[in-house]
C-alpha cells in the first residue's frame, strides 16, 4: 500500500505512520509544521520517521490546493489516505476561529478533491472528534445520537467535515471512514492538552486549574489503542455500502474523572500538584464516554490500555523529553 498520512508530524499522525511503516507500507507524510505548539516536538517526531525506509515527507499546507494537487500528481500510486492534519484544540477556537475554518473546512475540501482524482484510492480515513456530541448528556455517546448542537467552533468544523464526507461519498462514490476520537493521550503527546499541561506544571511546581474540582469526566484513550483502531478501520473500507461512508466512535469506553488523571500523574512523576479550582468554561462538556460496539463489530477494535497503565508510560516519556529539551 502507498498511504498519504496528513498531519504526520502531529501526535496521532506520527504514531499511525510509525505503525504503517513497521508493517512495511510506503508512507507519504504531509504536514505544514505550524507553530500552534512547540515545533521542536514535531521535528523530533519527523526525525524518527525519517530513519524508516518507506517514508517520504512533504512540507505543505492542506488548504493550498496547488500544493496538495502536486502531491497526488507526483504519487498516483496512493491507494489509501489517513487524513489527520487539523487545527485541533477546543479552547483555541475562541482565540483564532479563522484557523479552524481554513484548515478543517477548506483543508478538508482540498483533501476530498485530491482524493477523488486518485484512480487507485480504496479508502480515505479522517479524524473527527467526540466534541461533535456537544451538549448531549445521554451516555455513552452513540454514532446515532444528535450532533447538531456543537458548543465550540472546533466541533462545528469537524461536523462540517463529516457532512462534506457524506456528500462526496454520495456524489463520487469516495469510500470514507470518519473516526470520532475521544481524548487521546500518550508518549509524544500534544502539549496543549490537559494531561500534558498538568505534567509540565507539576514538574515546575506551578498550579494547575481543575474545572469543577476535577469532577469533569473524559474517555481517555491511549494512543496505541487509537492507532490499532485507525489501522483497523483503514483495512476495512466501506465497500458495498451506499454511500460508502461510515462514521465511528473510537474511545476507551470508560469515562474517568480528571482528578483521577491528576492522581496518576502525581504518582508517576513523584510530585504533588498544586491545585486551583475554577468553574467549567462554556466550551468544555461535562463528560465524554464512547460507545464502541460499531467499530468493534466492523474491525475487531478493542481498547486494551487502562488510564493507570497509560499515564505511567506517558510520564516516563515526558520526563525523558523534557530532560532533552
Ligand atoms: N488528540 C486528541 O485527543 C484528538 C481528539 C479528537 C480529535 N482529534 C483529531 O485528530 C487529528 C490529529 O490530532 P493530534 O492530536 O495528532 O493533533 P496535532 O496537532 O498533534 O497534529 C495535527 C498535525 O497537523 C498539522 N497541520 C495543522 N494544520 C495543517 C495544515 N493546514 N496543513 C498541513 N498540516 C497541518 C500540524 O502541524 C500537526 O502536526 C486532528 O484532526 C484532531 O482534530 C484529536
Amino acid at each position: 500500500m502507498t498511504i498519504l498520512v496528513t498531519g504526520a508530524a502531529g501526535f496521532i499522525g506520527y504514531h499511525v505512520a510509525e505503525s504503517l511503516l513497521a508493517r512495511g507500507e510506503t508512507v507519504i507524510g504531509l504536514d505544514n509544521l505550524n507553530a500552534y505548539y512547540d515545533v521542536r516536538l514535531k521535528e523530533a517526531r519527523l526525525d524518527r520517521l525519517r530513519t524508516r525506509p518507506g517514508f517520504r515527507f512533504v512540507h505543505a499546507d492542506i488548504a493550498e490546493r496547488e500544493a496538495v494537487g502536486a502531491v497526488v500528481e507526483r504519487h498516483p500510486d496512493i491507494d489509501r489516505i489517513v487524513h489527520l492534519a487539523a487545527q485541533a484544540g477546543v479552547r483555541h477556537s475562541l482565540i483564532d476561529p479563522y484557523a479552524y475554518v481554513q484548515t478543517n473546512v477548506m483543508g478538508q475540501l482540498v483533501i476530498l478533491e485530491a482524493a477523488r482524482r486518485l484512480k487507485n484510492l480504496r479508502h480515505l480515513v479522517y479524524a473527527s472528534t467526540s466534541s461533535v456530541y456537544g451538549a448531549n448528556t445521554e451516555l455513552p455517546f452513540r454514532e446515532t445520537d444528535r450532533v447538531d448542537r456543537p458548543v465550540s467552533l472546533y466541533a462545528a468544523t469537524k461536523r462540517a467535515d463529516e457532512l462534506m464526507g457524506h456528500a462526496y461519498a454520495h456524489l463520487f462514490g469516495l469510500p470514507q471512514t470518519g473516526l470520532r476520537f475521544f481524548t487521546v493521550y500518550g508518549p509524544w503527546g500534544r502539549p496543549d492538552m490537559a494531561y500534558y499541561m498538568f505534567a509540565r506544571a507539576i514538574m515546575a511546581g506551578e498550579p494547575i486549574t481543575l474545572y469543577d474540582g476535577g469532577r469533569l469526566k473524559r474517555d481517555f484513550t491511549y494512543v496505541d489503542d487509537i492507532v490499532a483502531g485507525v489501522v483497523g478501520a483503514l483495512d476495512h473500507p466501506p465497500e458495498g455500502e451506499t454511500p460508502p461512508n461510515r462514521i465511528l466512535n473510537i474511545g476507551n469506553h470508560r469515562g474517568e474523572e480528571v482528578s483521577t488523571l491528576v492522581a496518576l500523574l502525581e504518582k508517576s512523576l513523584g510530585r504533588r500538584a498544586v491545585v486551583r479550582v475554577a468553574p467549567r468554561p462554556s466550551v468544555d462538556v461535562e463528560e465524554t464516554f464512547a460507545a464502541v460496539d460499531a467499530i468493534a463489530g466492523l474491525t475487531g477494535f478493542a481498547p486494551r490500555t487502562a488510564l493507570s497503565e497509560g499515564i505511567p508510560r506517558f510520564a516516563s516519556w515526558f520526563l525523558g523529553w523534557n530532560g532533552e529539551a
